[in-house]
């Protein structure tokens, strides 16, 4: 029996459906819908799990599944060890700092003492080192764009997209750190037998990205 290749899917999120859409533009037909957390494709050496996305870096570290979708934002967050093997296009956004409003902001300078509270402490860490600034991090999993209007931080870290979580949360965006895309990430445990198979969907994938240009 072939062996099968097993791909990381966000669960819940943003990039589920376009993940599964891009697969399904594979040629790629996966049985069954979000229920359960594990399936198979009918027709490609394939199985897919549903998993959070910030377990995902791990998962692939460890083998426990040999590709996975996710945002480059997440593998410069918590998987810089991670190679990624195809751009995907999809799920375009920015990791940037914001501050509210009213807050008078000249430069990153202005971050030195703040609060700020984020899902993505190493990006922020990273980032204002190279500016020789400190700053107070509060380290929070969601909502991260209330955390100013509940006097919790100064300013905020986090993903912004259509930017209208920042707008409804009277927020500005002060410093893009960071641009992200969906991308097609590969375990360092890949086995000879499925690096075949990974090229083999690379090889469509390619195609599909070419005839949506
Ligand atoms: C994400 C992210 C931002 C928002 C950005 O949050 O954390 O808050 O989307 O998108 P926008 O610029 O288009 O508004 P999400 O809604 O996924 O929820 P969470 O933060 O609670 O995980
Ligand atoms: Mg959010």
């Amino acid at each position: 029996m072939t062996k099968k290749i097993k791909i990381a899917i966000q669960k819940a999120g943003r990039l589920n459906e376009d993940s599964l859409q891009i697969l399904k533009d594979c040629g790629v037909s996966i049985d069954n819908g979000r229920d359960q957390l594990k399936a198979s494709a009918a027709n490609f050496p394939l199985e897919v799990f549903y998993l959070r996305n910030g377990d995902i870096p791990q998962y692939l570290r460890d083998g426990v599944v040999d590709i996975a979708i996710i945002g480059e934002n997440v593998l410069i967050e918590k998987g810089t060890d991670i190679a990624i093997a195809q751009k995907l296009g999809f799920s375009k956004c920015k990791v940037s700092l914001a501050v509210p409003k009213g807050t008078k902001y000249e430069s990153v300078k202005d971050f030195e003492g703040k609060r700020i509270a984020t899902s993505y402490p190493n990006t922020v860490l990273d980032y204002l080192s190279k500016y020789g600034v400190k700053a107070d991090l509060h380290i929070i999993n969601g909502s991260v764009e209330i955390a100013p209007n509940i006097g919790l931080a100064d300013g905020i870290c986090d993903i912004v997209s259509s930017g209208s979580t920042l707008f409804k949360n009277g927020l500005k965006e002060v410093e893009v750190m960071l641009k992200s895309e969906a991308v097609l990430a590969v375990s360092p445990k890949i086995d000879s037998e499925r690096q075949e198979i990974l090229d083999k969907l690379i090889f469509r994938i390619k195609a599909v990205l070419k005839g949506r240009d």
